[in-house]
């Protein structure tokens, strides 16, 4: 693979691009995760770009890819656009103007994964900490009154917003859902609340905000924390006054929204330093949902991992933990929450060759520097077997591995916490649809495959509540 020369690296600089030069494609494991865009050169044909884009997304991520092509190269150009390239740029061009449309398109990719409507999935509640609360956010649903959602990273808070719009009778209306974290100020306003046309020089036309787009149904605000002072008044307007006008408008349009919001912020201290309105807070908070560290509900750890193997695993391979591996997954203190226990499944699959996943093929998130995690795993190693195509300094995915066993703190069997998972997954779509057709699709499996699991709950006398078997 042919790295950037420094003079391409300090030309790179110049247009406000910091590379990180990788020599082998092994490498971009580690640089993925600090990347927003990887920039391949291409010579005479597309292979790069496609191994680069698998790594990609065998790893989970969604970042995106610039090609850099000789300028002559038309058709190399057209296949990689049409391959899914972010953008090709010629190979000799570092002028700001090249590179500022890379940018550009950046930021619109950006923007739209933000406010992207994603589809519904599928979501473990077993712990019985989670079923209580998944009892409560499915009654906060039948009301109409605004929940905020607290926990910490990767706990799972928008997978409950879902829940809520699932369970509520405004399921079949859009779910729209914004970081306000990931937004400059003047373009999470104008997403929100949207514009007339000519409203400001470039508004060609009218546009709708998410809150118009939400119109029967709820909208998701996450990291309502981050969100600017100032658009923290224009929102509580809104709250308080079910309408809003759009930015160049003259008249107010009603709404009927429901709002949901969520952050991983202290808001209470947020309000102390005056970075939150308190009049907002509680405007929002008329319910609060908390969910607990993954750590703190050892029992969805197995049913969630069941449910990863199957959205990651290999079709048709049948997946199985040996005792080591489940322990390890019950007593690792899991720092990054459910999303890091995703990633562990993810990078499991890709290394697990017959479908019995052990221990080795466990790799944590780095939390080097986390007291909790150093704690109970304070002696890190690569296992043998990933060194090869880890880069040495630092880690391949920062891995962490203990290498005394570990004690289980609960001893779960992974057959039967698959079978309470699928159980709950299949109450849980039967519950929200109007057929078993429709149950089904949701669940992504044919309705004879829905048929076949119903009997074989019944002979095993399980009964679903409010479901017809
Ligand atoms: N109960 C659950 N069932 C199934 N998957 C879950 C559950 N909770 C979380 N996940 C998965 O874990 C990942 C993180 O969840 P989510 O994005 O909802 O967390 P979050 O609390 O919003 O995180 P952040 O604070 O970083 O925004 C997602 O891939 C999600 O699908
Ligand atoms: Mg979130």
């Amino acid at each position: 693979m042919r790295t950037l020369q420094d003079d391409e690296c300090g030309k790179l600089g110049e247009v406000g691009i910091a590379p990180i030069t990788i020599n082998m494609l092994a490498d971009l494991r580690t640089a993925l995760t600090q990347a927003h865009v990887v920039v391949v050169r291409l010579l005479d044909n597309l292979e790069l770009f496609t191994e680069v884009t698998q790594l990609i997304a065998t790893m989970g991520f969604k970042v995106p890819v610039v090609c850099r092509v000789e300028r002559r190269n038309l058709s190399l150009t057209v296949q990689a656009m049409q391959e899914g390239a972010l953008h090709v740029v010629a190979a000799d061009d570092y002028s700001v103007k090249a590179w500022g449309s890379v940018t550009k398109a950046l930021a619109t990719k950006q923007l739209a994964d933000a406010t992207q409507v994603n589809k519904p999935k599928s979501a473990v509640f077993v712990d019985p900490a989670s079923q209580h609360l998944l009892a409560l956010a499915q009654r906060v649903a039948q009301t109409d009154v605004t929940a905020l959602l607290v926990g910490p990273t990767g706990s799972g808070k928008e997978v409950l917003a879902r829940v809520l719009h699932e369970s509520s009778t405004r399921a079949k209306q859009p779910f729209v859902a914004l970081n306000c974290a990931a937004l400059p100020e003047n373009l999470i306003e104008d997403l929100l609340f949207g514009h007339e046309k000519g409203a400001f020089t470039g508004a060609l036309k009218e546009h709708k905000g998410l809150f118009e787009q939400a119109q029967g149904g709820t909208i998701f605000l996450d990291e309502i924390g981050e969100m600017p002072m100032s658009l923290q008044t224009k929102l509580l307007r809104v709250l308080q006054e079910r309408t809003l006008t759009r930015l160049g408008g003259q008249s107010p349009i009603a709404l009927n929204v429901r709002v949901v919001a969520a952050t991983n912020k202290d808001l209470r201290l947020a309000m102390q330093t005056r970075e939150f309105r308190e009049d907002l807070y509680f405007r929002i908070s008329t319910f609060r949902l908390s969910l607990l560290p993954l750590a703190d509900r050892p029992g969805d750890i197995l049913p969630l991992v069941a449910q990863m193997l199957v959205t990651h695993g290999h079709a048709g391979m049948a997946y199985n933990l040996d005792e080591q591996a489940q322990s390890l997954l019950l007593s690792y203190p899991w720092p990054g929450n459910v999303r890091e226990l995703d990633n562990v499944v993810q990078r499991a699959v890709v290394l697990c060759v017959d479908g019995l996943i052990t221990a080795n093929q466990l790799l944590f998130d780095d939390y080097h520097n986390d007291t909790a995690g150093h704690h109970m795993f304070s002696e890190a190693v690569i296992p043998a077997g990933v060194s090869a195509q880890a880069p040495v300094q630092p880690p391949a995915f920062a891995t962490a591995m203990p290498v005394a066993p570990v004690q289980a703190t609960i001893p779960v069997d992974l057959q039967d916490a698959m079978k309470h998972s699928e159980h709950q997954v299949i109450a849980a779509a039967l519950h929200s649809t109007d057929s078993r057709m429709a149950a089904a699709k949701l669940l992504g499996i044919s309705p004879r495959t829905l048929r076949y699991k119903l009997a074989q709950l019944r002979e095993r006398g399980a009964s679903l509540a409010g479901a017809s078997l």
